[in-house]
């Protein structure tokens, strides 16, 4: 075993004795929820149990690709409401940033689309978005880019924006999110074996129902401790033997972590400058 206890406590001795320089994170829509914007599964206040305005047989329809194209209007209603521009990283993403600045952050993996994680400043290099982002988007037929101020105006207004290209007919343009029925974007393939690489990983605010995703915390050799982060028990966590499950509020966790690293007031500085 590599921890003296499985705790955030025994976490921090670990990067402190520094073991662990090459960390890697695996985070999902629990990390934003405290920015204001929903998580998926959650049972009252996620995405998936609000969604009966727009009657949809299954919720996750709302990112299926066969679906969008069919009826793209619940998709683009969302897209208005949850758009980047309007939302605050959170301490967490702050946190995983200054693992960055610090030089111990190996890669992070996000299945979120929201960007706070560039915003907190987590370098490009360092991130893999394996669902997308809505960094970019392009026609869904000759996969030409369109212009992200353009689109971002007409989604706020309410429109459905089409390729204004002749020979696409009106095929619709969707940002570079990855719906189910896509396969992940080429960088999620090729940075994947980083995951096997990390001599710490870090696992918060996800529900890891969702794959390939979810087969990322499997990757690591069985020897390299895992912390997982999340108000539920999920994955497999708890199996090996330097499994930490630190069950609650990621924030609140995050502070605590920092607190027994003695990081705490570097993050907080960080995270309101
Ligand atoms: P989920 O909604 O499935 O899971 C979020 C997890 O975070 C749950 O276990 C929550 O209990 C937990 N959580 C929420 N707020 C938290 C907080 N403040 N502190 C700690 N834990 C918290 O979201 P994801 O796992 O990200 O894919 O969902 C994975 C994928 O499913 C998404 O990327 C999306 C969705 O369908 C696509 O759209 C392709």
């Amino acid at each position: 075993r590599k921890l003296s206890e499985r705790s955030l406590a025994g976490v921090a001795e670990y990067i402190l004795s520094g073991q662990a320089q090459k960390i890697v994170v695996m985070i999902g829509a629990g990390l934003s929820t405290a920015a204001g914007i929903p998580d998926f599964r959650s049972p009252k206040t996620g995405l998936y149990a609000n969604l009966q305005r727009f009657n949809l047989e299954d919720p996750t329809d709302i990112f299926d690709i066969q679906f969008f194209q069919e009826d793209p209007k619940p998709f683009y209603t969302l897209a208005e409401e949850i758009y980047p521009g309007k939302y605050k990283p959170t301490i967490s993403h702050q946190f995983i940033s200054l693992l960055a600045k610090k030089g111990l952050l190996h890669q992070l993996f996000t299945q979120n689309v929201d960007c706070l994680e560039r915003l907190a400043g987590v370098p490009d290099d360092l991130l893999v978005e394996a669902h997308g982002s809505f960094n970019s988007q392009r026609c869904i037929k000759c996969k030409t880019e369109y212009p992200t101020e353009e689109f971002r105006e007409r989604v706020r207004k309410g429109e459905v924006v089409y390729c204004p290209a002749d020979e696409c007919k009106g095929a619709l343009i969707k940002p570079d999110i990855t719906f189910f029925g896509e396969q992940l974007p080429t960088r999620f393939r090729q940075r994947r074996h980083l995951a096997s690489e990390a001599d710490l990983v870090i696992v918060m605010g996800t529900s890891l129902q969702v794959g390939p995703f979810n087969e990322l915390p499997e990757d690591v050799p069985h020897i390299t401790p895992r912390l997982l982060i999340n108000r539920d028990r999920v994955g497999s966590f708890g199996l090996r033997s330097d499994d930490v499950i630190w069950l609650g509020d990621c924030d609140e966790s995050v502070r605590e972590l920092a607190d027994a690293l003695g990081w705490r007031e570097e993050l907080e500085k960080d995270w309101t400058e």
